[in-house]
């Protein structure tokens, strides 16, 4: 037996003993989508649960769980063994997560910690990748989720949550473990595939005009949007849907005959390629699911995120306009970066960096810029009232690169943690994503310790 399937089969088997479970997760796509697999889980099973969704586990919230029994962590808790270990020594406590960090414990007897990232072997020194390096917490979370289950196929049905999971995190879906699930999916008809352009389903000139990832130079201009459509002869009240191949191809190659014209940097396979319908799940398109889980989570309503993935219908309306306002603030945020022609944009020696006006959208905006618009050097995003809250006014930043300059290097969760500890903060995540918190006043001294760290990376590799 591997020793995933050692540690799943633990985790599975701790769940089992309890009839009410606290479940903690992160509020990103992957974070709900994991609580939403787990919660229908216990549901199937009779067990009671607690469910909260929350940016940061911080000392506080990890104090506050000492009344629980059984705590189920999602898509967070490796960067607080130390804390857990400690805090909840006596309880039950079963990790779900993929986030990297500099470990300093193992966790206790009664904890069981699945991370792809590391292999618990007789010391914490011996850390190492061992499997599934692809897998996120959604990931992980259905395969405990299937050791749940009644039979064979128990909890199979959980796949498409794993699925839009995978998609939020922008992990392959075909590689690995992944694989397996998305096999598995297909085989028993939880997904389908669809060949066409990756831009969700709806009227063709609202999903143009709105996308960010594919962010394309017409996003946030209707004037440009009609024009464009009337030059490739498709009329933009169709629903995407119901264009068929041949005319998406058209559109993906008009699409990126005019993002070469901008110079900005779309690829083919960013816009076109295999989409998943989510058969059993309430949103169909796999990645509108995952965008209105990632909007409700983002808006601090992850309540209605997790209602989606319970499958409750009366919430899509809500889910939808959530996604609705937050693709608004973003296309206006990339218009007033791309009109403000480089003057928001500041390059030092290693990296962009930016500060942004609207809460809860740096680790977004990085990513597109990331992306599409500058993809030589890190980019850097922060924002000064994002990561306030009851116990500090911190800065919330957020950092994303390509994978080619990871290739080069670049380790995004080092340099975020090393510098945000230089200045009093704390940050992680992975390579191509991480992200900080650090004490308002201490913004620059952190740039100048990213700028510093990431060459100091580049020369080493
Ligand atoms: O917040 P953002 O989306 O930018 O986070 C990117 C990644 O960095 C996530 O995986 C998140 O868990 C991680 N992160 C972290 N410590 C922080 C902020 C984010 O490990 N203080």
């Amino acid at each position: 037996m591997s020793s995933l399937q050692r540690e799943l089969e633990r985790a599975a088997g701790i769940i089992k003993k309890h009839d009410y479970a606290r479940v903690v997760s992160h509020y990103d796509a992957d974070g709900i989508t994991a609580a939403g697999i787990i919660c229908n889980a216990l549901i199937r099973r009779g067990i009671q649960f607690h469910a909260t969704i929350t940016s940061k586990l911080d000392g506080h919230f990890v104090q506050e769980m000492g009344n629980e029994e059984l705590i189920i962590i999602a898509d967070m808790g490796t960067a607080q063994m130390n804390l857990i270990s400690e805090i909840l020594k006596d309880k039950d406590v079963v990790i779900l997560d993929h986030h990297t960090t500099s470990l300093r414990s193992s966790p206790s007897q009664s904890h069981v910690l699945i991370n792809p990232n590391y292999a618990w072997q007789s010391s914490v020194e011996k850390t190492k990748p061992m499997y599934g390096s692809e897998l996120c917490a959604a990931g992980i979370s259905y395969l405990v989720a299937r050791l749940l289950g009644d039979d064979e196929r128990g909890n199979v049905d959980l796949a498409g949550l794993a699925i839009a999971g995978t998609l939020g995190d922008k992990l392959p879906l075909d590689r690995g473990i992944n694989g397996l699930i998305l096999d598995e999916a297909l085989k028993e008809g939880v997904v389908t595939p669809r060949r066409g352009l990756k831009l969700g389903d709806g009227k063709v000139r609202d999903l143009i005009l709105l996308s960010t990832d594919p962010y394309t130079p017409l996003a946030g201009n209707i004037e440009k949007v009609d024009e464009f459509l009337s030059e490739v002869g498709i009329d933009g009240d169709k629903r995407l849907e119901e264009l068929g191949e041949e005319d998406e191809r058209r559109l993906c190659s008009a699409l990126l005959s005019i993002a070469g014209e901008s110079k900005m940097e779309l690829r083919e396979e960013a816009l076109f390629g295999t989409t998943y319908i989510l058969n059993s799940e309430v949103v169909k398109n796999a990645l509108d699911f995952m965008r209105m889980v990632d909007a409700c989570g983002r808006f601090g309503k992850a309540g209605i995120g997790i209602g989606l993935c319970l499958r409750e219908e009366v919430l899509v309306e809500e889910a939808k306009s959530l996604y609705m306002v937050f693709q608004n603030k973003l296309v206006s945020e990339l218009n007033r970066i791309e009109g403000a022609k480089g003057e928001a944009m500041k390059e030092l020696p290693n990296i962009y960096y930016l500060y942004v006006q609207e809460k809860g959208i740096t680790g977004v905006l990085a990513g597109i810029i990331a992306e599409y618009i500058s993809r030589g050097k890190p980019v850097i995003v922060l924002n000064r009232k994002d990561g306030a809250n009851e116990h500090g006014g911190d800065t919330k930043i957020s950092a994303r690169c390509s994978k080619n300059l990871v290739r080069k290097g670049i380790d995004l969760a080092k340099a975020l943690e090393h510098a945000a500890s230089e200045v009093g903060g704390y940050g992680g995540g992975h390579p191509v994503a991480s992200g900080a918190s650090i004490p308002e006043g201490a913004e620059e001294r952190f740039i100048t310790a990213v700028d510093r760290i990431i060459g100091e990376q580049i020369r080493a590799s």
